[in-house]
């Protein structure tokens, strides 16, 4: 009879990257309306670093052990009752969802069949684990933003796991962009598009120019960066500053005042169509995954421990072999 279980990265307590470790948990069976995937790879989220240290456990809670992992790529290895739309084999990819949490970094995951999406023909698994969560950029350049070619662009954190696919399709979709990261990355984000790079240590927002776009990934000085919209401009974050959450949620809230120039902040949920738009975008050559390292599923702890660091150029993606 074949193994009942499964490699998982698991932790027992919160803390720093080294609380994770590869253990074994009961290999899912995929219930009504899902996918078992065998996972080939994922990758590291800033969101995910928060939670293992124990910084938002109002809603991660108590009980342990708990699992890392939210985005994935893999193959169908089978299908729960009603379960259409995919056959065994096929290539998926996606992110699991707001209510599931955590967990796919482990050799399996069932993971419902409209939280995946079809991976590009060509594109290597491993790579493409950088890529499900750049929906989060397709969904705030476009339904969030509006971004519209010759407008002038700026992405905070551009050279992360969501701001380079920001800064990717900003060029993409015909806007000027400018790029903050640290200076070490510059030169990274002007390859993946930007036509302006400057580092984020070096400049306020006093020093920045006019834009009719702004993309936050930062979550910090929200105010001061709204003040940067030229009219008509539209400001969206993803992040806010766990260290300051009242400050940050009150900036937002605070911002209602300004109309469509509000700071906009939304929590990526995507489903089949992101996935497929994203897919779109990476066949038309828009979208690449950037990939800064590849780790073993093993280490996934020195994964956490680089991402921490700073400096990520692109994503860390963990492969399970
Ligand atoms: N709402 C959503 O749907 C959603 C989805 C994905 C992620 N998120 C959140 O968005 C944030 C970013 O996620 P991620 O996965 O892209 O993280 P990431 O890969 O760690 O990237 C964050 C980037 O922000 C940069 N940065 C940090 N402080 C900055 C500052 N003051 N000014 C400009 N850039 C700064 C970092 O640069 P250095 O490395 O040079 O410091 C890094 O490149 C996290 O808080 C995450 O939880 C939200």
């Amino acid at each position: 009879m074949s193994d009942p279980t499964m490699k998982a990265v698991l932790f027992d307590r919160y803390g720093a990257p080294d609380v994770l470790y590869v253990g074994r948990r009961p290999r899912p069976a995929p219930g009504p309306g899902e996918v078992l995937v065998r996972v080939r790879a994922f990758s590291v989220n800033g969101g995910e670093l928060a939670a293992r240290a124990g910084r938002v456990r109002l809603l991660t809670g108590r009980r342990f052990p708990q699992r890392v992992g939210l985005d994935l790529t893999g193959e169908v290895a089978g299908l729960g009752a009603g379960t259409t739309g995919f056959t065994a084999g096929d290539r998926v990819w996606g992110v699991l969802g707001r209510t599931s949490g955590f967990g796919s970094a482990a050799e399996y995951v069932a993971v419902p069949a409209e939280r995946l999406g079809q991976v590009p023909a060509g594109l290597d698994l491993v790579a493409a684990a950088a890529l499900p969560v750049a929906t989060t950029a397709v969904t705030a350049l476009g339904d969030k933003a509006g971004l519209r070619p010759g407008e002038r662009l700026l992405v905070r954190g551009a050279a992360g796991g969501v701001g380079n696919a920001a800064v990717q399709l900003g060029r993409a979709l015909g806007a000027e962009v400018t790029a903050l990261a640290r200076a070490a990355n510059l030169d990274f984000v002007r390859d993946l598009g930007a036509h302006e790079a400057l580092d984020h240590r070096a400049v306020t927002p006093a020093g920045l120019g006019r834009y009719d776009v702004i993309v936050d990934t930062a979550g910090s000085d929200l105010t001061a960066h709204r003040r940067l919209l030229a009219p008509g401009g539209r400001m969206v974050t993803i992040a806010f500053d766990l260290s300051r959450p009242v400050a940050s949620l009150g900036a937002i809230a605070a911002s209602a005042v300004h109309g469509s120039s509000r700071i906009r902040f939304f929590s990526g949920n995507p489903l089949r169509a992101d996935l497929d738009a994203l897919a779109r975008h990476v066949e038309a050559g828009e979208l690449r995954p950037a990939v800064d390292t590849v780790f073993p599923l093993k280490e996934t702890a020195a994964a956490h421990r680089a991402l921490e660091a700073g400096g990520v150029r692109g994503k860390y993606v963990v492969r399970v072999d």
